[in-house]
């Protein structure tokens, strides 16, 4: 029965100090198997930035797994372009794309950040056909009974209203590939609004922003995840008056497929 605290988005920097403090003491209550947060760790990669986000991160109860967002590396500057994640790796999370496996789960992180390309919105990211062949790779590789979940940035999918802020280069190829190697679940966040849907049978959940005052138009919030062989259970807690309540309830049918070899 895994079970899973998702945040995102919680942009050290920007944070809300009661809330993150009240969202740890949250946090132990719900004994969760692994917390997993969604990148935006920060609000700009600045080294007290990333000193906060860390000692949160190890304030925290269950096992951790971090993926990196699109503002956990240093804004317009030659380290942007030369070595994005020299701090990032060096002095605070060591991984950018870290497993876990335990709990009946096999959770993979991705790194969906890029420092730029060819548009205006370099908020933008993208998966490579290396890392979604990795991906597959290691999906078709774990235990069959395991919960497959993946847990990246960049949004897979999107509400129609939420359109404009883009879907992350190759979701449908990476959609595609995964569900055929059992992918369960994808984790993400980035537009800072919650949402889960079900797609090519994979569930999948957004969380808005944990304790950052960047809102935009959904208050703090974060999902609270349960899964058996059966179903997979999405509840978004939400902050009401400095105070996480959970808000609403999804469940969704947790397919058996026969998982193809990657
Ligand atoms: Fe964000
Ligand atoms: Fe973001």
């Amino acid at each position: 029965m895994p079970r899973i605290l998702h945040l995102s988005d919680i942009h050290f920097g920007r944070e809300r100090p009661a809330l993150a403090r009240h969202l740890l003491a949250q946090a132990a209550e719900m004994v969760p198997d692994l917390i997993a947060i969604s990148g935006d760790l920060t609000q700009r990669a600045r080294r007290h930035q990333l000193a906060a986000a860390r000692a949160f991160v190890d304030a925290l109860p269950a096992p951790v797994l971090v993926v990196p967002g699109n503002h956990d590396i240093p804004g317009i500057s030659i380290r942007r372009l030369l070595d994005p994640w020299r701090r990032w790796r060096s002095d605070f999370f060591a991984e950018t794309e870290p497993t876990f496996r335990g709990a009946g789960m096999t959770v993979l992180g991705a790194n969906s950040v890029r420092i730029g390309g060819p548009y205006l919105d370099w908020s933008r990211g993208k998966l490579k056909p290396a890392q979604i062949d990795a991906l597959a790779a290691k999906f078709s590789a774990a235990s069959a009974d395991d919960l497959r979940v993946l847990v990246m940035h960049h949004p897979l999918l999107l509400t129609e209203a939420a359109r404009h802020r883009g879907l992350v280069g190759s979701a449908a190829q990476a959609l595609q590939r995964l569900a055929a190697v059992g992918l369960d679940l994808a984790l993400g966040g980035h537009v800072h609004l919650p949402y889960a849907a079900s797609e090519a049978g994979v569930v999948i959940a957004h969380a808005g922003t944990g304790i950052s005052d960047r809102l935009v138009g959904a208050p703090n919030g974060f999902n609270l995840i349960n899964a058996d062989r059966h179903f997979i259970e999405v509840e978004q807690w939400t902050a009401r008056s400095g105070r996480f309540e959970p808000e609403q309830q999804q469940r969704f049918p947790r397919r058996r497929v026969n998982v193809d070899k990657a």
